[in-house]
């Protein structure tokens, strides 16, 4: 049997358009999910739109229609960039569907059981922007720390007991060092839970958007605690009748999210499961935050990047390329035109693209348009550059396991610039008046390098990849990550190929 894994991404809100963060949170998923059935696991991979809260009520009737009319039509835009940035997930979630709002009402129901749910009253600040409850310390110049507006909500409430938990986080901390990643957010939510929790306001009263609370018409639920429970119901946690896929893939190998709702999902989420007894997921990796050009994004600046627009200029496996290339993963980044074109001309177009191209194209010229046989004997440096990736498959298994793409995709770029520089070095094209053999060897070699090249850039590049690994005739069966170790045989007949990256 495969080993699975479960993989999400945070949901998003439908108050707005897609951007530029949430195509970058996926793409990061995209490229785990990708990796991870190359290497033959049976991959759940989770995204979708979170439709219920006040922000959404508000959008919706800012635009002039009801909220479910209004959440069918944004999440649908969501749904696009999914084929926009070529997605691979296996299911979508909405909020709104009725097995979600069964999942939470059920989650409710054991929280409530358990004893950790009690009736009070809340009065304190709450940004409708973060979706979040303030104390009065936390309020700096009338505003949340994140700079959102505030408001005074003073309404009956219920509480969840996070107070409770404190030392239990704390320990899970302590005995899952991997937990919360990268280190730095680690730190930052040990100290804030060791700085004390207070229990949390669950639902609300004041406006109707939500999930109904079981047996209590008047409150609908916390939309935090409504969008966390996604992760259960869309691996069928209130399907009473058949819990195989929930066996299968709960607990969650890693929950993607940005910075900014770190604390949601390594605090309130595993406190959560804690108290209703479930198990907790393995993981919760929050990356940085883009900036454009040097600015803040932000709708009312005018300069939030569409991911549809970019995609449209450049290409989508250019956009993926560069998204995870650019920035080590975890730190925040900046957006810039002129890096994004620097990115496509010298590393796509000048180093791979030409790699292959060259390569095609002295084997179309010199070797009647086949790819030579597996020759009997290799030099050293032939064998240098083939078993270059070969030897090194589990640091490429480990890098997409700490996340770091960007160390990923560097050392793919040494092997092709080594094998740039072996093919000015070898000169094929002058072996061919001579040693006509050893130009056969020589191009082989380069062959399977770019054999092994393209099947790991698969997860990142997946179109280009593709395009290469079927002009050399690769079957689909003889592309996963194991078959790197197998080696060509060669006596391949090929065409010449369109350039892979146009320069710009
Ligand atoms: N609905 C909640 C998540 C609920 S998960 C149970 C939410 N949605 S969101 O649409 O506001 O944001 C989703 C993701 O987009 C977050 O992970 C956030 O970090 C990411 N980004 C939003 N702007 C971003 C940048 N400028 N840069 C990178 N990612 C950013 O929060």
């Amino acid at each position: 049997m495969k080993p699975t894994y479960y993989i999400t991404t945070p949901i998003y809100y439908v108050n707005d358009v897609p951007h530029i963060g949430h195509a970058y949170t996926t793409l990061a998923c995209d490229v785990i999910a990708r990796f991870k059935r190359l290497d033959e696991y049976e991959v759940f991979f989770l995204t979708g739109t979170d439709e219920h809260g006040q922000k959404v009520e508000t959008a919706a009737k800012n635009n002039g229609v009801n909220p479910k009319e209004f959440v069918d039509k944004v999440s649908e835009n969501f749904k696009n960039l999914l084929n926009c940035m070529n997605f691979s997930n296996d299911s979508f979630i909405r909020t709104t569907e009725e097995k979600h709002i069964k999942s939470c009402q059920k989650i409710w129901d054991k929280l409530i059981n358990n004893g950790n749910i009690y009736l009070d009253k809340y009065s304190g600040w709450y940004a409708v922007r973060d979706e979040a409850f303030f104390s009065e310390s936390e309020i700096v110049d009338g505003k949340a720390p994140t700079g959102a507006p505030v408001e005074w909500v003073e309404e009956p409430s219920y509480f969840f007991n996070l107070s409770k938990w404190e030392q239990k986080l704390l320990q899970f901390y302590e005995s899952n060092k991997d937990f919360i990643s990268p280190k730095t957010r680690r730190n930052e939510i040990i100290s804030f839970v060791k700085s004390g929790l207070k229990d949390l306001s669950i639902s609300r009263t004041s406006f109707s958007w939500g999930v109904k609370v079981p047996n209590d018409k008047n409150h609908i639920m916390y939309v935090w605690l409504d969008a966390l429970t996604n992760y259960l119901s869309a691996c069928e946690y209130s399907n009473e009748q058949d819990d195989k896929v929930f066996k299968k893939f709960w607990p969650a190998d890693i929950h993607m999210v940005g910075k900014d709702i770190i604390r949601f999902h390594a605090v309130y989420w595993p406190a959560f499961l804690m108290a209703a007894d479930l198990p907790l997921p393995k993981k919760v990796y929050a990356h940085g935050w883009w900036t454009n050009e040097g600015n803040k994004i932000s709708k009312s600046l005018g300069n939030v990047i569409d991911p549809f627009e970019l995609v449209n200029k450049y290409g989508i496996d250019q956009i993926r390329y560069f998204l995870l290339r650019e920035v080590p993963f975890g730190n925040d980044g900046d957006f810039s035109n002129s890096q994004l074109i620097n990115r496509i001309n010298s590393d796509l177009a000048n180093s791979y693209g030409n790699l292959f191209q060259r390569v095609v194209s002295i084997i179309f010229k010199n070797c009647k348009e086949i790819i030579p046989l597996k020759p009997n004997k290799f030099d050293q440096e032939d064998l240098t550059l083939i078993n270059s990736i070969k030897n090194n498959l589990d640091d490429y298994r480990n890098l997409i396991d700490e996340q770091k793409f960007d160390q990923y995709l560097k050392n793919i770029w040494i092997v092709i610039s080594n094998a740039n520089k072996y093919i000015d070095e070898q000169a094929p094209w002058a072996l061919k008046k001579n040693n006509f053999e050893r130009m056969e060897v020589v191009l082989f070699t380069l062959v399977e390098t770019i054999r092994q090249i393209s099947i790991l850039l698969q997860p990142f590049v997946p179109h280009t990849a593709e395009k290469i690994l079927d002009h050399i005739k690769i079957p689909h069966d003889q592309r996963k990550l194991k078959s790197v170790d197998f080696i060509l045989n060669g006596n391949i007949e090929i065409s010449l190929p369109t350039p892979l990256f146009p320069r710009i």
